[in-house]
């Protein structure tokens, strides 16, 4: 039994899964096919290859598993550590939470640093705990550059620095999940060692593809790491790669296709339109927000994402009304406030294949379902205030120009 569609497209804007573009959906269109011919190195090659593109770096080794995010976290750890090695790291929203999780299940050693759900990484936290460290029995920083449920965006480039300043060896993963393919993300300049992100998020994909780079530093750590892995193994994956490029066990080819039309879509607009179209999207969201009256969960501006906000809402409404109601009158799918903020924020995704229009859209549909549930907002109010921001910061279409 399956809800009935309602009429018109579903207006996506959780953050993440995104919608799939039409040139994507049609690239994986496809039967199934023979991943041990001569074929598939041609395709295999060209996404690995261009992956890295999207993370900036040209020195580290790319692996695409059929897995999700989630996967991708354990795939970083387990190939990289040994069971109790110590992990530093930061609880900052239900994202940065479940990694945490996943640390201790793993039984890794875990240093968790709380910080209030709507703050980012304090530097000087992370530079008081690497300097207090003499025995470097840190083995790893990780950090979630994006996080998803706060609308939170660490500003990696300073942890980068800081953790330079202490000289400290220890490897840096970042879950790159809502950010990479969207937000600047620089894997080499910010000599980020495994980086991770997921098909469905920034790349507009399905769901089902882990990607993961590892750095040179990161690939000798595996050779010595004695976490158990199987599926995550990176030696599985290097091996076939030796002999001629193809998979350890079955490769989802119809994802993969999906992946090189998604790739290919970036490029022609150019990634770094790419970061500036959400850098756009998300300035016009936050305009939004303020000319409603409400406040952004993110509690300072060097923290905004440009890829979800989070908006919270008076203590009398119940957030989770708001995204009900959304999606039952409007066809319109917003985010729900997960954990510690379930009920007091309701998240506006804006990443992935997505346009002015579409968002202007989604914000008209916010201020509805705002005063529906009886929050007295100015109808047109948000949509003003990001249309005239978008309307003069919006280049022409670099393909028609
Ligand atoms: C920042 C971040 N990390 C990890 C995950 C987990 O990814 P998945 O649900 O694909 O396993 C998510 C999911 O939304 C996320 O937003």
């Amino acid at each position: 039994m399956e809800y009935q569609p309602g009429p018109g497209r579903n207006q996506l804007f959780v953050p993440g899964p995104v919608n799939v573009p039409e040139e994507v959906l049609r690239a994986m269109n496809r039967n199934n096919e023979d991943y041990r011919s001569p074929a598939m190195p041609i395709l295999s090659k060209s996404v690995l290859e261009d992956v890295k593109r999207i993370f900036k770096t040209t020195t580290a080794t790319s692996f695409i598993f059929p897995t999700t995010g989630t996967g991708a976290w354990e795939s970083a750890l387990t190939n990289t550590l040994s069971p109790r090695d110590k992990i530093l790291t930061f609880r900052l929203g239900q994202f940065s939470l479940l990694w945490v999780d996943q640390m201790q299940r793993l039984n890794f050693d875990v240093d968790v640093v709380d910080v209030d759900w709507g703050a980012g990484v304090d530097p000087a936290v992370l530079r008081g705990k690497l300097q207090a460290d003499y025995n470097h029995e840190i083995k790893a920083v990780c950090v979630v550059h994006n996080e998803t449920a706060t609308g939170v965006t660490n500003d990696l480039a300073e942890l980068r620095s800081v953790i330079d300043a202490c000289r400290h060896p220890a490897l840096l993963l970042v879950d790159g999940v809502s950010s990479i393919g969207a937000l600047d993300f620089r894997m080499d300049e910010w000599k980020i060692d495994v980086a991770l992100t997921g098909s469905q998020k920034a790349l507009s994909l399905p769901t089902g593809l882990g990607i993961v780079c590892a750095s040179p530093k990161a690939l000798e750590a595996s050779k010595t790491a004695k976490s158990l892995r199987v599926f995550f193994d990176w030696n599985d994956y290097l091996r076939f790669y030796k002999m001629g490029t193809y998979w350890p066990y079955t490769p989802s080819s119809q994802l993969l296709y999906g992946l090189r039309a998604a790739l290919d879509l970036i490029f022609q607009e150019g990634l770094d339109n790419v970061i500036e179209r959400h850098s756009r999207l998300g300035h016009a969201t936050r305009l939004a927000v303020e000319a409603w009256g409400l406040k952004n969960c993110t509690q300072h501006p060097k923290w905004v994402s440009n890829t979800v906000t989070a908006v919270l809402v008076p203590a009398h409404i119940d957030s989770t009304q708001i995204v009900r109601q959304a999606w039952k009158k409007y066809n319109l799918s917003l985010g729900l406030g997960l954990n510690k903020v379930a009920g007091k924020v309701f998240r506006i995704g804006h990443l992935g294949h997505l346009n002015e229009l579409q968002l202007l859209g989604a914000l008209a549909g916010v201020e509805m379902v705002l005063k529906d549930v009886g929050y007295p907002v100015k109808l047109g109010s948000g949509v003003a205030a990001a249309s005239a921001y978008l309307m003069q910061s919006t280049p022409l279409i670099k393909s028609r120009m």
